[in-house]
C-alpha cells in the first residue's frame, strides 16, 4: 500500500535538552534548573546550562534540518522563557527566539511542530505545589494562549504536553526526575491536573487560531515477566492502565480507566472530564520499548514492579531492549482499543542511544542506530498497511543532547555533538535517514 499522501518525516528535540542559555533574555528558572543543582540528582552533576547551545547556534541546526530534508521539526517552547514566573504577561524576548526559529523553518519548507510542555515547569509554580496544585492547569492554559497568540499563524502542529506520565511517575511518584518528589501513588493528582491543563490548553489554542492540536504520550506495551503467573499478569494489567491508558482514555473517551478512577475521583470536579475530552486532531505516540512486569513485594509502594527484559534481546546503550515488534503491537492496540475515537497518529518520538564517538577519520558510523530506525520504520509501515492511520514519524533526536538524569552520557542524535567545542558531526544515520526520506518522496 505504501505511505499515505502527506506523510511527514521529522526529527524531535526539546528546549531544556538542547537550548542552554538558561539566564538569557529574561528566562526564569525551571524545575530542572533547580533539580540539576541538587547533589546526586543528575549523573556527574551535568546540567542544561549550556546543553547544545542551540539558543545561539539555531541557524546551524536549521541548516542541518534542511540538509536532512525533513518535512517537519518537533521542538519545544520553554515555558520559563515565555512566562518567567509561570504567570502574568508574556516576556516578548522569550517568544522572539521561537518566532525567528519558526520563520527560519518555514523558509526551508519545514513544518514547525511545537510542544508546549516538555517538562521545564517554571520553578515558581513548583513552589506552589507544581502539578499537585490544580491551579497549574489554568496557568498552563494561559501560557498556551500566549504562545499561540504569537505563533499560531505559522505553527502547523501544537502538542500540549509531552509524556505527562513521566512527569507523574518519575517527577512526583519516584523522584528520579524534577521536581524530585517521592509521593508514590499519592502523585496521582498530578495526572489529573496535567490532563485538565491539556484540555484547557486545547480550547485556548483553538481560540487563538491553532491549526492542529494534540498531545504526546509515552507508551510501552506491558508484558508479564512470567505469563503463567497470575500476580505478574495483574501487575502488567495495572501498569497498562497507569502508563498506557491513564492519559489516553480521558482524552479520547472522556472517562478514567479503572482502577485508577478510584484514586482520582476525589480530584475530578464537575466539567473536568468533558474539558479534558475536547476533540484533538492527532495523538502523538512516543515509543522506545515494551516493559516487563512482575508482582510487587507485599509492602512495595507501587502496585507493580519492573522486571528485567527476557535474556537474549539486543539492547541500546542505555540497556533498553530493542523490540521493533513492540511498536507494531502498540499501534495495533491503539486502533483496537479506541476504534473510531482514535484520531490520526504521529509517532512523535522513536530512537536509541549508543556511545557514538567519531573514529580516526572523523566519521561516526552508528550502524546500530541505522538498524534500530530501519526496523522501527518497517513496523510503522506494516501498521499502515494493516490500516492504522499513522501520518508521520519523528526520530528522537536531531542532536545528541541532555538526557535528563543521565546527563550527556547517552547519545540519541543523528548528529554527534562534541560538548567541549559544540562541533556538530552528522553521523552515518543522518545520511541514511536523509536518503530514506528522499526515496520515500520519489516512491
Ligand atoms: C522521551 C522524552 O520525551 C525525551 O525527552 C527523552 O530524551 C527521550 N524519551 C529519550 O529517553
Amino acid at each position: 500500500m505504501g505511505l499515505p499522501d502527506g506523510f511527514q518525516w521529522g526529527v524531535a528535540t526539546s528546549a531544556y535538552q538542547i537550548e542552554g542559555a538558561v539566564d538569557e533574555d529574561g528566562r526564569g528558572p525551571s524545575t530542572w534548573d533547580v533539580f540539576c543543582r541538587e547533589p546526586g540528582r543528575v549523573r556527574d552533576g551535568h546540567t542544561g546550562d549550556v546543553a547544545c547551545d542551540h539558543y545561539h547556534r539555531w541557524p546551524e541546526d536549521v541548516r542541518l534540518l534542511a540538509g536532512l530534508g525533513v518535512d517537519a521539526y518537533r521542538f519545544s517552547i520553554a515555558w520559563p522563557r515565555v512566562q518567567p514566573a509561570g504567570r502574568g504577561p508574556a516576556n516578548p524576548s522569550g517568544l522572539d527566539f521561537y518566532d525567528r526559529l519558526v520563520d527560519a523553518l518555514l523558509d526551508h519548507g519545514i513544518a514547525p511542530a511545537a510542544t508546549l510542555y516538555h517538562w521545564d515547569l517554571p520553578r515558581p509554580l513548583e513552589d506552589d505545589g507544581g502539578w499537585m496544585n490544580r491551579d497549574t492547569a489554568y496557568r498552563f492554559a494561559e501560557y498556551a494562549y500566549l504562545a499561540a497568540e504569537r505563533l499560531a499563524d505559522r505553527v502547523s502542529m501544537w502538542i500540549t504536553l509531552n509524556e505527562p506520565v513521566v512527569v507523574t511517575a518519575y517527577g512526583y511518584a519516584r523522584g528520579v526526575y524534577a521536581p524530585g518528589r517521592t509521593l508514590g501513588m499519592a502523585a496521582l493528582p498530578t495526572a489529573h491536573h496535567q490532563l485538565l491543563g491539556h484540555g484547557l490548553a486545547v480550547t485556548a489554542l483553538r481560540g487563538r487560531g491553532a491549526r492542529a492540536v494534540g498531545v504526546t504520550n509515552h507508551y510501552s506495551p506491558a508484558r508479564p515477566a512470567d505469563p503463567s503467573s497470575p500476580g505478574d499478569r495483574t501487575a502488567a494489567d495495572t501498569f497498562d492502565v497507569l502508563l498506557n491508558r491513564l492519559f489516553t482514555d480521558p482524552v479520547l473517551l472522556g472517562r478514567l480507566p479503572d482502577p485508577a478512577a478510584d484514586g482520582l475521583a476525589a480530584h475530578v470536579r464537575g466539567q473536568d472530564l468533558p474539558v479534558i475530552a475536547a476533540p484533538i486532531d492527532f495523538l502523538g505516540v512516543n515509543y522506545y520499548q515494551p516493559t516487563w512486569l512482575r508482582a510487587p513485594a507485599p509492602d512495595a509502594p507501587l502496585p507493580f514492579e519492573e522486571a528485567p527484559a527476557p535474556d537474549g534481546l539486543p539492547v541500546t546503550g542505555m540497556g533498553r531492549p530493542i523490540v521493533p515488534e513492540g511498536l507494531l503491537s502498540l499501534l495495533r492496540t491503539l486502533k483496537e482499543r479506541y476504534g473510531p475515537a482514535l484520531p490520526p497518529l504521529y509517532v512523535t518520538e522513536n530512537g536509541c542511544s549508543f556511545p557514538d564517538e567519531p573514529g580516526p577519520d572523523g566519521r561516526v558510523d552508528d550502524d546500530a542506530r541505522v538498524d534500530y530506525l530501519d526496523a522501527h520504520i518497517a513496523a510503522v509501515r506494516t501498521a499502515i498497511d494493516e490500516g492504522v492511520d499513522v501520518r508521520g514519524y519523528f526520530v528522537w533526536s536531531l542532536l545528541d543532547n541532555f538526557e535528563w538524569a543521565e546527563g550527556y552520557h547517552p547519545r540519541f542524535g543523528l548528529v554527534h555533538v562534541d560538548y567541549a567545542t559544540q562541533r556538530r558531526t552528522p553521523k552515518k544515520s543522518y545520511a541514511w535517514y536523509r536518503d530514506l526520506i528522499a526515496a520515500a518522496r520519489r516512491a
